[in-house]
């Protein structure tokens, strides 16, 4: 396995790849990997002739007040893990290079940006979106991998895609969880062990939604309150939004019909998690 801190060999590697016709494979992270990011490691590998992770913190999806600094940074556990899991290239740039001093260009998705997260995180998929584009120029991947417990981002990303012409294909990957369920997220670490065993409550609402779609409740409003409800008995929980959604435009739907999206964002303390759960109606 081999460390490439430096762009422009990145791009070397990558022109290498292309001119011999070597499937690559691309999972973009940023690091504090787990169990999640492993399993698409694990599909990278099994897909393509190359594997590349990427592990950059992107200052550019943080927002003012956002846990930039202090998010999780392991590095020398995070090249175990990859070498073990059979990772060609760890491509870990520095912020200065990926940010010169003068930049100045960001790619915007402008509509499904908006709704659920992004209605909190001002131009979070503004950064992610931006970053993903260099990364893909970057590292010129075959396939990218994307999990689905940031569905909006999968979403995003795969719209930024399309319309700037990428030729790149993504596959997104089911949410990993842990045994009582909850999403795995780098941000778990972060929890104290009264707020862990809590935040269980948060697949137990989005099953709770399933349940009472299966039994044939359509009102998105009533599934909302009752997970509201739920959600309610974690004392350290504080529900920033639920939604029902469409799975493909991300509207928000009163009856729900059809593909949907169940999406939460919750706060233990100074910790946000997310999650979320497709469902047809
Ligand atoms: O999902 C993440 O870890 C990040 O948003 C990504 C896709 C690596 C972009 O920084």
């Amino acid at each position: 396995m081999k460390i490439i801190k430096k762009i422009n060999e990145m791009q070397t590697m990558a022109l290498g790849f292309r001119r011999q016709g070597k499937s690559v494979g691309f999972v973009p992270t940023m690091g504090a990997l787990h169990a999640g990011h492993l399993s698409l490691i694990r599909r990278a590998r099994t897909d393509n002739d190359i594997v590349v992770v990427s592990i950059f913190i992107n200052p550019a999806q943080f927002g003012r007040g956002e846990d930039y600094k202090r998010y999780p940074r392991k590095l020398r556990q995070d090249y175990q893990l990859c070498k073990k899991a059979g990772v060609d290239f760890i491509f870990c740039p520095s912020p200065s290079s990926m940010y010169t001093q003068d930049y100045q260009t960001y790619v915007e998705v402008v509509r499904l940006s908006g709704p659920l997260c992004g209605r909190f995180r001002p131009g979070h998929f503004r950064g992610v979106a931006t970053v993903v584009a260099k990364l893909f120029h970057i590292v010129e991947p075959t396939i990218a991998y994307f999990g689905l417990k940031d569905a909006q981002q999968a979403l995003v990303v795969d719209r930024m895609m399309q319309d700037l012409n990428f030729p790149v294909r993504i596959k997104v990957l089911p949410i990993a969880r842990e045994k009582d369920l909850l999403a795995m997220s780098s941000r778990n670490a972060y929890l104290n062990a009264r707020q862990r065993k809590e935040a269980a409550i948060l697949p137990e609402a989005l099953l709770l939604a399933y349940k009472l779609v299966k039994q044939g409740e359509r009102n998105a409003s009533v599934v909302i309150r009752k997970m509201r409800g739920l959600i309610r008995r974690a004392k350290d929980a504080k529900v920033q939004y639920i939604s029902i959604v469409d799975a493909k435009k991300l509207k928000q739907q009163k009856k729900i019909k059809g593909r949907i999206l169940v999406a939460l964002a919750v706060w233990f303390g100074k910790t946000r998690l997310i999650d979320n759960m497709l469902l047809s109606a």
